[in-house]
């Protein structure tokens, strides 16, 4: 049975669907004190997949609280996390600095027999988990959604990390090229990107990374291709946070379309990963 979480309720049914599992009732209160009470009202299940996005607190303790019920009514409890907050803070830098990424890892991992993770921000978060976890790559269903004008883009990503995604994304719609920006950032509003075998003249460029977050990135990126001749930039991303002003920034930086998955409840999403994680629920 899939258990939606909060954050996730479209894809968790799309998921049901998918996967032709029947999606379980649950409710989402609160006390008047403000702490969540998160139910499941489905009494009989033999296990549970719960599909979650932990992208504030609330939703963290959210996923906490269907993962003890769910432990409570089914014989096993998978945890998809659609989106995984905090991932990103996946290394000390200095000391007295948390591991953030790890530090959910662990709590996430006390109420579940395995995870399911959609693209985590480094393959190597899974790692961080105490319950197997298997890594569930959604960068190819992004080619569903890209327009039909860009008959032969370069992909680029905005970063080394980011290639990958591109190659993917390239491999999925079976034409273009590949290249990638290296990046460093200056601040969460300010980014430098180099490549100086930069060859987009008279193409069209879909960019990839895993998050768009304020569009930062994005937007630096979009804006250097077009001054470099690109003819046509959209951005694509799986996790779109869009975090305040991120659509106006990507929009004033040039960027015709923004093409996001539906891991997050908040994005206007143009695709699903819906069928990826159904296939990948199949191979567990
Ligand atoms: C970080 O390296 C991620 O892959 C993204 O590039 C980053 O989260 C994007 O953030 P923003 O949209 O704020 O530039």
């Amino acid at each position: 049975m899939i258990v939606p979480g909060h954050r996730a309720q479209g894809l968790a049914a799309a998921v049901a669907m998918a996967t032709q599992q029947p999606l379980a009732g649950v409710a989402y209160d609160r006390f008047p004190d403000g702490e969540l009470f998160h139910r499941i009202t489905t009494e009989e299940m033999e296990s549970a997949v719960i599909v979650a996005a932990t992208d504030s607190a609330d939703a963290l303790v959210g996923l906490l609280q269907l993962q003890d019920a769910a432990g409570e009514l089914a014989g096993s409890v998978t945890t998809v996390l659609s989106y995984m907050g905090y991932a990103r803070q996946d290394r000390a830098f200095e000391s007295g600095e948390p591991v953030s990424a790890r530090a959910l890892a662990a709590a996430i991992s006390t109420g579940t027999d395995q995870v399911v993770l959609v693209n985590p921000h480094e393959p190597a978060v899974a790692g961080f988990f105490d319950a197997p976890t298997m890594v569930c790559d959604a960068t190819p269903v992004l080619a569903d959604a890209v327009d039909p004008v860009h008959t032969d883009p370069v992909v680029v990503a905005p970063d080394a990390s980011a290639r990958p995604m591109a190659v993917a994304l390239r491999d999925a719609l079976g034409r273009g090229a590949v290249d990638h920006f290296e990046k460093t950032r200056r601040s969460s509003t300010s980014v430098d990107l180099s490549n100086d075998g930069l060859t987009v003249t008279d193409r069209t460029v879909v960019l990839v990374d895993d998050i768009i977050s304020t569009g930062t990135t994005m937007a630096t990126a979009a804006a250097r291709l077009l001054d470099a001749g690109a003819t046509r930039v959209d951005v694509a991303c799986v996790h779109g946070l869009l975090a305040g002003a991120a659509q106006t920034t990507l929009r004033r930086s040039g960027v015709t379309e923004i093409i996001t998955t539906d891991t997050l409840d908040t994005a206007p999403a143009t695709t699903t990963v819906a069928d990826a994680l159904a296939g990948c629920l199949r191979a567990r």
